[in-house]
Formats: structure tokens, C-alpha cells, sequence
């Protein structure tokens, strides 16, 4: 096996939000593929940063009234302990607001324009006056010209599907502000796309890219290319453009920069030569990986690759997309409590859980994964501790006490050790594939033959007619030695799990070579539990955190959440079909008391009529609602609203909430009760 020389990157999360199950699914699917090489004798070096320049991070600062920099430098601080907490293995975390990205974006550029690839033109976009500021499209808000559908953003109208300049809007806003947008001209760089199509035609199909990543960039390559607006006016949170004062490189113009930047700064710190790996006539000996979103793969299999190549740099051995993670069948949510931070996983949950159920359903392409808490529980407790756990601890103890921490000199059965060594082959080739739920089905198939062969055995009975027997001894000592090599196998995906073994086995650090080993004639340490059974009870007190750390006001109210920020990224909305939508029971109810709840920032307590019943009783609901904000309780009393009646009642921090107001608006003051015609009944349903 000749060594290899990886340098593998995962994309950088924007530096104004934490770390959640989504950025985690990817690091953790990077991580295991690093592991592996490096598990293999390769040396793979893994850099990754914070993306750290944007207009939503200028504004996400003054929101909290504080600097960018300020901002971005705790940001850094919370996504190192996030990774550092889930077993990332990093070499460099570093950030794209540094000085090696400066002097890498600043070269490049020059580089850029130097071979005509810079393109200049004026523009005209919408400006907020009132904030001075230049208007992306998702800061516009306004009514659709089509449809006339209120409040709709930027250049799509979610009710009618219509697009159009977000200059024609009627009513148009600035979300920033409230203030009206005006048109102004404004010069803007471009990078010229449309010279590197027969290039990206090439290098799209030249085995950098899984098959439906080229298909779909085939379609694209077809038809004519665009050029891309590299530049942004100030105020805006980056680097300066040289020699062109007040203009800015946008963001995803030195955010892919950002993986130089910080193996540059990598190789300062370690014996690494950043031309070894950047450089293509090296390109033969060093292999570049990344690893993304399916959400931003434009910018790195179309600008990235002509970038780099104009720039004389060379293009990636390969880039890997995947899917994107959904909780319990659904996008995360913030009011169902599965918009999980990493943070709030790790108050309950073991992270070697979390990497064991992702790797085990993990494949390469680029379909959506889902984290469905049953299934995670059962495949956690069935596979991790009932198949490999188990093996260590029904046969660990007996080897302490009765053969005073000494492993046999022989094994009982050799012929299973050899089937489990002659398994690698194979289970290295799934993993270098990224088919890691492969890779570990056939490793659990293996586990499964090792359980077998000890309930055959039965060396607790063994145990107590002849406690301390050669034959006992040999069954411990293979089941033992099977267990080190599942061990090996499943290392990359549960490094942590594996460093316990090495400590209880009393080996160096396992690598896959070891794998042909055996250990005989050897003492080993006392066993001590490795992984605990998952109790349900934990992922209630996740969703429950999860649910309470915002109020459900909040999916609408704020848009914090880092995978709708600095978009362009062609939005991936999740729709639900009719028959979610009509699962749904819409009433209308009356508001018959309201009342301020102590100790809640946000909520007020609704007493709900949703009219009488059959005896003439009233039908009551009490809800929490996060409308505090917007209105004062005693306005509320006797007004109509429309109320989700059949919501799974919800406790929460002051008691049960049965149902959920529907409101509407940006947040604050501006929350509206969606409010039913006159004429209309408590009680009545909507269809
Ligand atoms: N800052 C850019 C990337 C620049 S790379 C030069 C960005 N940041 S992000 O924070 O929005 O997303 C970072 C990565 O996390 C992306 O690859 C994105 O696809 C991934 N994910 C964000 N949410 C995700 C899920 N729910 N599921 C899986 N991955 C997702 O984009
Ligand atoms: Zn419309």
C-alpha cells in the first residue's frame, strides 16, 4: 500500500450561528472518511474555518450590538468546542477573516483580472436609504405584482410561484429598515464564467463528481453560463477589493479561498508545503477532497474549479455532495423542537451515538438522511450495545478473575478470527466509496456471527462447571480477539468507543494493519462499560429543549438559522402534500380569557372557546402563545382567531399547551392573530 498525501476539507459554517445536526452530519461524514485514511497509513490532513464575512453577519453584529469581529471571534470559539464535542478531527479550524485569506483572495483576484477573467459593469439594485445599504433580493419584502400576495420576498412569490425583479414588487420594503427601496446605479466586478465552459465541461466529467452532480451540471453546461457579481458595495463585512475603494469581494468569493487560507496556515504551523498540495504539478502526487451540501454545489463544481484553474492553481481530485438531514421525517424545526444544536445534543446524548447512527446510514450520494429518534434508539441499543458492547462484557470479567487478567495462549477457534481478517478487503473498499452504511452492515453481519458463536459456546456455563479450563480460556480469548477487530473496523465511525478498547485491551493505538494480528499470552486491564443504552427518556429532554429555547412565534420571527443566510443558494423549502395539510384541524376560536405569564419573556396564556358541544358545554383549550410582544391580554379577550385544534398537547416550562394561534408577521410589535371574517362562529372549522 503506497501512503498517500490527502488534504480533505469540509465546507466552512457561517460564523453568526451554533453548530446543528446538519453542519454535524457533515463533519461527521467527513471525519469518518478521514479517520479511515489515516486508520489506513495514509496521511490525510483535514482543515475546515468559520465563514466569516457577509452582510448577514454585519447585521447579525449590529443586532447584538456588538462588532463583527467580536462577533466572529466567539462564534469560532462555540464551533471549536461543538466539533471538539462529536470527536472532529480537525487539524486547522481556523478563520476566513485572517490575514492568509486576505493575501490569498487579494492574489487571486489579481490573478483573475490579469488573464481577462474580470469583467466591470454598472448595475442597478435597490437601496435602502435609511440604512445606506444595498439590498440582496431576500432583504426585499413587498407585495407580489402577479398575485398580489402580501409579504412576499425578494424575486419569488411563494403563493403564486411567480418570479420577477424584486424591483417590481408593489409596496416594497426593506426588511432592514421598513423603509422604501429606490433603484441605484452601482459599478460591480464579475468573474467572466462563460470563458471556462469547455473547461468545466471537462472537468465535471472527468470523475471528480459523483454521477447526479454531473448530470444535473451537464443540463446546466448546455446552456449558456452566466457571469458571477464577485463584488459588494460597503457597508459590507469582508476585504476590500484592491484599488477599488469601497467595493468588497462577496462572500463565496473568498469563502472556498478560506480552505487555502487555513492549510496555509496549517503549514505554518507543521512541516507541510501548501505548494505540495496547491499547486498542479503536484496534482498527480497530492489528492484534494471536498466534502458539502447538495445546497452549494454551484459555487464549488463551477466558480471554484475555473477559479483555481485561471489562478494556476489546480482543481480538486474530487468533490463529494450529500443530502440534507431531517429530523423525524420532517426539515428541522424550530416549534418541534428538532432544530437541534450541538450544544443541547451533548447535554443528553453520547456524540458516539449520534456518529454510529449517521455512519450507519450514510451513503454517497446525495440523498436526504433522516434522523428518526426510534430508529435511533433501536439501532443504538441493538447494534452498539447489544452486538459489540455485549461481546466485551459477557466475556471480559471472566477472563479478570479467572485467569487473572491473562489472555490465552491459543484460540478456540481460528477459522472465525480469519473469516472476520479476510472481511477488510471489502470493508475498506465501502469506506473509501463513502458507502458507509455498507461498510457497517456487513461489519454488524460479522458481529452477529461473533454473538452466535458465544451463545453456542456458552462460556458462562463453562464458567461455573470448570472455571478455570483451557478450553474456557481459548472460547474468552477468541471472542476477545474477534471483538478487537470489530473494534478496528468500526474505528473511524466511533473513535472514542475505540480509545476505550486500546485502554482495556492495553494496545497502542489501533490501526487497520493490526487487523491481521492476534493477541495471545497477553494482560489486559479490567473491563469498564463502553457505551450505555440509549434511554427514551433523553431524546424527550432534547425535544423538549429544543422546544422551549424558543417560543413557536419564533419559526417565522427570526431567520437565524445559518442555512438561510447568504443565500443564492436555490432555496430547498420542504412542501408538505395535501394530505399533511389536511390532517390538519383548522377552528375558529374565541379568545375568552388572556392573561401575562410570569416568569415567560415571550408568552401570554390563552383561554380558547372553540364553542359548545352536543350538551351545550363549552369546549375550552388552554394555549401558550408567543404573541406577548404584540399585544396587551385584555385587548385579546372576546376577539376570533384560528387555532391547529387536534396539536398534540405540549408541556411546557408552565403547564400543558392544547393547540396553537395561528400569527403572522416579522416579530416584536408586528405579530398578527390571523383574525376570521365577521360572520364567523367559535367552533367552526376551515376548509
Ligand atoms: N458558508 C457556506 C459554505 C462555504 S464553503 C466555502 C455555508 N454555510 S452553512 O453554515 O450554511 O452550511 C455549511 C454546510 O452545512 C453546508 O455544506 C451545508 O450544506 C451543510 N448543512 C447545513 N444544513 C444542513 C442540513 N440540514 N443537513 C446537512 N447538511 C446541511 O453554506
Ligand atoms: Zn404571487
Amino acid at each position: 500500500m503506497t501512503n498517500r498525501k490527502i488534504l480533505v476539507t469540509s465546507a466552512l459554517p457561517y460564523a453568526n450561528g451554533d453548530i446543528h445536526l446538519g453542519h454535524l452530519m457533515e463533519a461527521i461524514q467527513t471525519d469518518i472518511w478521514v479517520r479511515f485514511q489515516r486508520l489506513r497509513g495514509h496521511d490525510c490532513v483535514y482543515v475546515c474555518a468559520d465563514d466569516a464575512h457577509g452582510t448577514a453577519i454585519m447585521l447579525s453584529a449590529e443586532a447584538k450590538q456588538t462588532t463583527a469581529e467580536t462577533l466572529i471571534a466567539e462564534t469560532e470559539e462555540r464551533h471549536k468546542t461543538d466539533y471538539d464535542g462529536f470527536s472532529i478531527s480537525f487539524d486547522n479550524f481556523y478563520s476566513t477573516h485572517s490575514d492568509e485569506n486576505k493575501y490569498l483572495s487579494e492574489t487571486i483576484y489579481q490573478a483573475l483580472k490579469q488573464n481577462g477573467h474580470i469583467k466591470k459593469r454598472e448595475i442597478k439594485q435597490l437601496f435602502d436609504p435609511e440604512k445606506n445599504l444595498f439590498l440582496a433580493d431576500r432583504y426585499v419584502v413587498g407585495t407580489c405584482p402577479k398575485c398580489h400576495a402580501e409579504d412576499q420576498y425578494g424575486d419569488n412569490c411563494e403563493v403564486c410561484g411567480s418570479t420577477y425583479s424584486p424591483a417590481e414588487l408593489i409596496n416594497s420594503r426593506s426588511s432592514i429598515s421598513g423603509s422604501k427601496p429606490v433603484l441605484k446605479n452601482s459599478e460591480h466586478f464579475f468573474f467572466d464564467l462563460p470563458q471556462f465552459k469547455s473547461m468545466l465541461q471537462q472537468w465535471t466529467r472527468s470523475g471528480t463528481l459523483q454521477d447526479a452532480v454531473a448530470n444535473k451540471l451537464a443540463e446546466w453546461l448546455d446552456h449558456d453560463l452566466k457571469q458571477w457579481d464577485i463584488s459588494r458595495d460597503a457597508p459590507y463585512f469582508g476585504f476590500e477589493i484592491p484599488n477599488a475603494p469601497g467595493k468588497y469581494f462577496y462572500v463565496w468569493l473568498d469563502a472556498p479561498i478560506g480552505y487555502m487560507a487555513s492549510f496555509k496556515n496549517f503549514c505554518s504551523k507543521r512541516h507541510y508545503q501548501f505548494d505540495e498540495y496547491w499547486r498542479p504539478e503536484n496534482s498527480d502526487s497530492t489528492e484534494l477532497y471536498h466534502f458539502i451540501g447538495k445546497d452549494i454545489i454551484n459555487f464549488h463544481t463551477l466558480f471554484w474549479p475555473a477559479m483555481l484553474h485561471s489562478a494556476g492553481y489546480r482543481t480538486p481530485t474530487a468533490v463529494y455532495a450529500h443530502g440534507f438531514l431531517t429530523v423525524d421525517g420532517t426539515k428541522m424545526s424550530k416549534s418541534r423542537g428538532t432544530f437541534i444544536k450541538a450544544r443541547d445534543y451533548l447535554k443528553h446524548l453520547d456524540p458516539e451515538y449520534l456518529r454510529y447512527y449517521l455512519g450507519a446510514k450514510l451513503s454517497s450520494g446525495i440523498d436526504d438522511l433522516d434522523l428518526n429518534f426510534e430508529d435511533f434508539v433501536f439501532r443504538i441499543n441493538s447494534d452498539l450495545v447489544g452486538k459489540i458492547a455485549n461481546i466485551a462484557s459477557r466475556c471480559a470479567g471472566f477472563i479478570t478473575k479467572n485467569f487473572n487478567s491473562m489472555l490465552s495462549e491459543r484460540l478456540d477457534n481460528g477459522a472465525l478470527i480469519s473469516e472476520l481478517q479476510s472481511a477488510s478487503c471489502e470493508i475498506a473498499n465501502y469506506y473509501e466509496q463513502r458507502e458507509f452504511n455498507k461498510a457497517i452492515r456487513h461489519i454488524m453481519s460479522l458481529a452477529d456471527k461473533v454473538n452466535q458463536y458465544i451463545n453456542d459456546k456458552q462460556p458462562w456455563t463453562l464458567a461455573k462447571s470448570d472455571p478455570k479450563s483451557q478450553n474456557l480460556h481459548n472460547i474468552l480469548t477468541t471472542s476477545l480477539n474477534a471483538f478487537r477487530i470489530l473494534i478496528i473496523y468500526l474505528k473511524p465511525v466511533i473513535p472514542a468507543t475505540a480509545q476505550k478498547v486500546e485502554d482495556f485491551l492495553s494496545v497502542r493505538p489501533l490501526s487497520w494493519d493490526d487487523i491481521d494480528a492476534v493477541l495471545l499470552d497477553k494482560k489486559i486491564n479490567v473491563f469498564k462499560p463502553l457505551i450505555v443504552r440509549v434511554e427514551q427518556k433523553s431524546i424527550e429532554a432534547l425535544i423538549l429543549q429544543g422546544k422551549n429555547s424558543d417560543t413557536v412565534i419564533e419559526d417565522t420571527a427570526s431567520n437565524s438559522n445559518s442555512s438561510t443566510e447568504e443565500h443564492e443558494k436555490g432555496s430547498e423549502e420542504q412542501e408538505i402534500d395535501i394530505t399533511h395539510f389536511l390532517k390538519m384541524d383548522l377552528r375558529v376560536a374565541e379568545i375568552i380569557d388572556a392573561k401575562h405569564v410570569p416568569e415567560a419573556d415571550k408568552l401570554l396564556e390563552l383561554k380558547l372557546s372553540l364553542g359548545a358541544n352536543e350538551r351545550g358545554e363549552t369546549i375550552s383549550r388552554t394555549v401558550f402563545s408567543g404573541i406577548k410582544s404584540a399585544y396587551q391580554p385584555e385587548t385579546l379577550i372576546g376577539r376570533l382567531t384560528v387555532i391547529v385544534a387536534n396539536l398534540k398537547p405540549r408541556k411546557m416550562k408552565f403547564g400543558v399547551s392544547e393547540g396553537m394561534v395561528l400569527a403572522a408577521g416579522p416579530g416584536d410589535k408586528e405579530i398578527w392573530l390571523l383574525k376570521p371574517d365577521s360572520g364567523a362562529k367559535a367552533g367552526m372549522r376551515i376548509t
